[in-house]
C-alpha cells in the first residue's frame, strides 16, 4: 500500500463571504455547534490515517494554530472547577496530530497556497483538504479517497466527487470523464460552473484531493487564472490533459460551509444528530415550521 502521511490544509484566505464575522475571526474557526470547522476537517484527516497536517496560514490567522496548542491557564481553570470532561476534550485536541504551519503571506490563490507547502511536503504524494468542505458518512471522505487511490497510477492525482442535482450544478467545477470501476472515473476535463445545459456530468469536484509531488512544478509554472489567482483547478486541468487525473464519487454527505447556506445546513444537520441539543432542536424546528 502507498501510504499518504501528510495532508495540506489551505487556510490563508480572507473569507470575504462571511464578513463582517471574519474580519477578526478566521472563517476556519467558525463553529458547527461547538466545534470549529477546521477541527472537524483535521479529525477527518486523522481518522483517515494522516500523521502530519501542514496548515497554510497567514500572519493574521495565528488563532487557528493556537486552537491546536495547549492553554495552561484554561486547563488549570477547568481542573479547579472539576470540569474533567472538557479538560480531557481539550487535551485530546492538542495531541490529535502533529500540526506544522507554513505561511502564505499574500492570498494569491488556492494553487499558490498549496505551493507554499512544497518544502514541508517534500517528494511524496500528499492529501489536500479544504476547510470549506465538511463531510459526514459511515467512512470518512478522505479515507474513501485513499482507498480509491490504490487503483490509480503512481504519478496520478485523485479528487473527490459529489453527485449534485442539475439545478445546483452551475455553482461547481464539474468533470467530464469515463468510468474506470465502481465510483472511480478517469477525468478528461473539468468545466468551471457550467450552465445546466452545458454540464458534462452531475459530478462536482469537492475539496478533497490526493496529489503527486509533481503538482508543485506544475503550479510553479502556472499563470494567474480567474480573479488573477493561481488556481489549483488549472494544475488539475494539466494533469487531466496528461490522463493523470481520476475522480472518486464520495459516499456520504457534503456540506459546503464556505457558503452561508451550506454553513447553516451543516449546523442544523449535525446539530440534529447530537444527543445534547438534537431532540430539542428537532422539536423547535417542527413547531417553527408549523408556525411559519
Ligand atoms: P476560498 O476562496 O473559499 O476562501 O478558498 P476565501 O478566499 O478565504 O473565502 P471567500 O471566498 O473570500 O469567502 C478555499 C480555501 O482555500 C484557502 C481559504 O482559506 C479556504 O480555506 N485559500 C484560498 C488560501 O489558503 N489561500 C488563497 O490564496 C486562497
Amino acid at each position: 500500500m502507498r501510504k499518504i502521511r501528510k495532508a495540506v490544509i489551505p487556510a490563508a484566505g480572507f473569507g470575504t463571504r462571511f464578513l463582517p464575522a471574519t474580519k477578526v475571526l478566521p472563517k476556519e474557526l467558525l463553529p458547527i455547534v461547538d466545534r470549529p470547522v477546521i477541527q472537524l476537517v483535521i479529525e477527518e484527516a486523522v481518522q483517515s490515517g494522516i500523521e502530519e497536517v501542514i496548515l497554510v496560514s497567514n500572519p493574521g490567522k495565528r488563532q487557528i494554530v493556537e486552537h491546536f496548542e495547549s492553554s495552561p491557564s484554561l486547563e488549570a481553570f477547568l481542573d479547579s472547577k472539576g470540569k474533567q470532561d472538557l479538560l480531557e476534550e481539550l487535551r485530546q485536541l492538542t495531541s490529535l496530530v502533529r500540526v506544522k504551519s507554513v505561511e502564505q503571506k499574500v492570498p494569491l490563490g488556492l494553487g499558490h497556497a498549496v505551493l507554499c507547502a512544497k518544502e514541508a511536503v517534500g517528494e511524496e504524494p500528499f492529501a489536500v483538504l479544504l476547510p470549506d468542505d465538511i463531510t459526514s458518512g459511515s467512512e470518512p471522505c478522505l479515507g474513501q479517497l485513499l482507498s480509491s487511490y490504490e487503483e490509480i497510477p503512481n504519478d496520478a492525482a485523485t479528487v473527490a466527487l459529489y453527485h449534485v442535482p442539475l439545478d445546483q450544478i452551475h455553482r461547481y467545477g464539474v468533470i467530464e470523464g469515463s468510468v474506470v470501476s465502481e465510483n472511480l472515473y478517469q477525468v478528461e476535463r473539468i468545466v468551471e460552473k457550467p450552465s445546466p445545459e452545458k454540464a458534462p456530468s452531475l459530478f462536482a469536484v469537492m475539496g478533497r484531493y490526493i496529489l503527486p509531488s509533481q503538482i508543485f512544478s506544475i503550479l510553479e509554472e502556472a499563470q494567474p487564472g480567474v480573479g488573477g489567482e493561481i488556481q489549483l483547478t488549472d494544475g488539475l486541468a494539466k494533469l487531466a490533459q496528461q490522463r493523470k487525473l481520476y475522480g472518486y464519487c464520495f459516499e456520504g454527505t457534503w456540506y459546503d460551509v464556505g457558503s452561508k447556506l451550506g454553513f447553516l445546513q451543516a449546523n442544523v444537520a449535525l446539530g440534529l444528530r447530537r444527543s445534547d441539543v438534537g431532540p430539542e432542536l428537532r422539536s423547535f424546528l417542527n413547531s417553527f415550521l408549523l408556525r411559519s
